[in-house]
């Protein structure tokens, strides 16, 4: 099997990392494999912020997931919220916050082919990644000038995806396909 249908094949989500910090040539590798992705009209709209996994920057973001999912869920939601100990981004040593031009009609498109370009490249660097949409509601809700301004997106951007990425501390089977129901030939 070749090398790119490999890591499509071997890519699962990972949701355990050690604190081992990637280089400076591992970051800059996977964030040329987002913009090398290709965008509609050739725009090359999407932007991405690295953050270190460190930046307080990641909890305040956390935090405002927690409170709007506890706000919106029932008792017994809410509770298991509280309690489960991760972040949304599972301690990984980098995360990647895409953003893109608010106005361009593919905007989340071309953000979500940028994401799974970094997500296969990470793969193939024997990596783990796992991306990330369940802050979109922290991202866009009464915070998300503040994130905007702090995530260093350009003007008029907003919030697309996001990817974790680090050392794998977990192994996790890809998920199973099924050709038969996904599938059809006309
Ligand atoms: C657009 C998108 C958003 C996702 N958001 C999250 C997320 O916020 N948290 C999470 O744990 N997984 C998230 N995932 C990962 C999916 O849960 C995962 O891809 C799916 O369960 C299949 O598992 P696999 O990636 O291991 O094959 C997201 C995946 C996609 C494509």
């Amino acid at each position: 099997m070749n090398d790119v249908l490999k890591a499509i094949e071997e890519r699962s989500s990972i949701r355990a990392y050690t604190a081992e910090k990637l280089t400076n040539e591992e970051i800059t590798a996977l964030v040329k494999a987002g913009l090398q992705a290709p965008t509609a009209r050739n725009m090359r709209e999407v932007h991405i912020t690295v953050v270190d996994g460190e930046n307080p920057i990641l909890a305040e973001i956390d935090n405002e997931k927690n409170m709007l999912l506890a706000a919106n869920a029932d008792e017994e939601t809410k509770a298991k919220i509280l309690a489960n100990p991760n972040n949304f981004y599972y301690s990984a040593p980098t995360v990647l916050i895409l953003s893109v031009d608010k106005d361009f009609f593919w905007n989340k498109l071309d953000a979500g082919i940028a994401v799974e370009n970094i997500s296969l490249a990470a793969q193939s660097m024997g990596l783990g990644s796992l991306i990330i949409g369940i802050i979109n509601g922290a991202m866009s809700g009464a915070k998300k000038e503040y994130f905007a301004k702090a995530l260093k997106f350009p003007e008029n951007y907003e919030f697309a995806i996001a990817i974790a990425l680090g050392h794998r501390n977990t192994e996790k089977e890809p998920h199973e396909i099924d050709l038969d129901e996904s599938v059809c030939y006309i």
